[in-house]
């Protein structure tokens, strides 16, 4: 089966560039990403590069390269479902906020209203991919939402988890580690998963496309996630460890990653890992464990996300014990505000709780991100509900450069790990603060013995 049109619902952070390699490298295949975000689609479609709704290193040349030849973006959803052979499902599942599993299961309402919209507008045979990261067993929802309505069209139902990391999405995309097709084990099944390798083919190996029962690869999506944040648990249980001891956590973390069966990888010490897939994946995988009675699995899982929250924790409190033990109406630098460097996403960023915290302690916050606007920044805060939307605003000023950033200040802390970070004048800085001047290196990357040298009285993750 040759498929000549693809639709993809949902243009964000994984629907985008995902469709956009896509359509790079079959210039034979229509791809239309449809979103229902009227504003988000404008911004797909934007002449100016820069104001492509998602920041993604090399995406806006691969954007250029396809949008307007077999690359469209649309909130014309029905047309697409109509025209596609093949239909992306990239809407986003977020954690339920109520209701049974509320805090811990996906919300799959988008999903839901998706295969319902499917169901009622196709007329042709379909494939339907599950690209959103979803709890195992959504595939047979959909089948069975799609499968009852009576209109003589067929579907295929396959699971085709996404591997890409935000800031690295276009380099994930182009040279995957592997790509993982999950599809029923039957006739009908087979010649799905064969189609849509066959589009991967056009520019991924075989030996790198692996094609599985839908079960195996919606729990690979799960599990390869939490086998991840895990490792940032783990190391970062041990950067508070060696905080009290004379061991330094980057040395430790070398030399164990050394070892081949570890390896060198997600072992760097942080404030706590963010994003919009660790934190939601592992409390899906608890709360499936829970479902099927597996307790002790569950709690094993769960203790991730507890490390991870301590962490946060404990940076703050870290700040507030060296202001001694009172930051209200200090000046705190935070430095970033996205859940990591290379992308304006902010989804579950470490720096979000621990603005909270700090602010709870009544201190005055400057923010500076070089891709994250006030308005997300403020958006992010209100979410929590921890305080009414103007004491956010009375409290938190975003700053868009560094003119008179640390003016005054009593202490910096950096919360993410923007390259240009590191080629901050901290000489300049120093004059520029209060004295004693402290310095908070949530992501240990800067060289903190040169900052002490200078005057800095500083602390880095898991540096005694
Ligand atoms: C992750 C998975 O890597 C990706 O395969 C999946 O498709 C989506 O979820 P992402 O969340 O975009 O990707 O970024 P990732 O690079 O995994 O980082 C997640 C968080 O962990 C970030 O906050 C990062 O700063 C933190 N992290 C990562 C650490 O604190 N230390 C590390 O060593 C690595
Ligand atoms: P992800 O990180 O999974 O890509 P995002 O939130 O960035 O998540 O993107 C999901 C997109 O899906 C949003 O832009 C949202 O507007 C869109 N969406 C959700 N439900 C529907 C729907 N029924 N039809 C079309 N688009 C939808």
């Amino acid at each position: 089966m040759n498929i000549k049109n693809i639709c993809c619902i949902g243009a964000g952070y994984v629907g985008g560039p995902t469709m956009s390699v896509i359509a790079a490298k079959c210039p034979d295949i229509k791809v239309n990403v449809v979103d229902l975000n009227k504003q988000r689609i404008a911004a797909w479609n934007e002449t100016d590069l820069d104001k492509l709704p998602i920041y993604e290193p090399g995406l806006s040349a691969i954007v250029a390269q396809a949008r307007g030849r077999n690359l469209f973006f649309s909130t014309d959803v029905d047309q697409a479902i109509l025209d596609a052979d093949m239909i992306f499902i990239s809407v986003n599942t977020p954690t339920k906020t109520y209701g049974i599993g509320k805090g811990m299961a996906a919300d799959l309402k988008y999903i839901e209203l998706c295969a319902r919209q499917i169901a009622a507008v196709a007329k042709t045979d379909k494939i339907i991919v599950e690209k959103s990261t979803l709890p195992v067993r959504t595939a047979e929802a959909l089948k069975s939402i799609l499968s009852s309505t009576g209109n003589g069209v067929n579907f295929q139902v396959l699971s085709n988890p996404e591997f890409l990391a935000e800031g690295t999405a276009v380099q994930d995309l182009l040279e995957p580690d592997r790509v993982l097709i999950g599809g029923e084990r039957t006739e009908e099944g087979e010649v799905a998963m064969q189609a849509l390798h066959d589009v991967f083919h056009n520019w991924i190996p075989s030996e790198r496309i692996l094609l599985t029962n839908v079960w195996s690869s919606e729990l690979s999506k799960l599990t390869a996630n939490a086998f991840l944040a895990q490792r940032v648990s783990s190391i970062n249980s041990l950067s508070a460890l060696c905080e009290a001891t004379e061991a330094d956590v980057d040395e430790v973390a070398r030399a164990i990653g050394q070892d081949s069966r570890i390896g060198p990888k997600f072992l760097k010490s942080s404030v706590g890992f963010g994003g919009s897939c660790f934190q939601k994946d592992i409390l899906n995988l608890v709360y499936l464990c829970q479902t099927y009675g597996l307790q002790e699995v569950a709690d094993y899982w769960h203790q991730v996300i507890k490390m991870n929250d301590y962490q946060k924790r404990r940076f703050a409190q870290k700040i507030i014990s060296t202001l001694y033990n009172t930051v209200n109406g200090k000046k705190i630098v935070l430095l970033g505000w996205a859940f990591k460097k290379d992308t304006n996403d902010t989804r579950e960023s470490a720096a979000i709780y621990v603005a909270d915290y700090l602010l709870s302690e009544m201190a005055e916050l400057v923010v500076y991100d070089p891709k994250v606007t006030a308005e997300q920044i403020y958006a992010d805060l209100d979410y929590l509900n921890t305080r009414s939307e103007s004491e956010n605003r009375n409290l938190v000023t975003v700053a868009n450069n560094y003119d008179e950033l640390f003016d005054d200040a009593h202490a910096v802390a950096v919360m993410t790990e923007w390259d240009e970070f590191k080629e901050i004048d901290w000489e300049h800085v120093f004059d520029r603060m209060l004295k004693p001047a402290f310095i908070f290196d949530g992501r240990a990357i800067l060289d903190m013995p040169a900052l002490e040298n200078i005057g800095f009285r500083g602390f880095a993750i898991g540096k005694g």
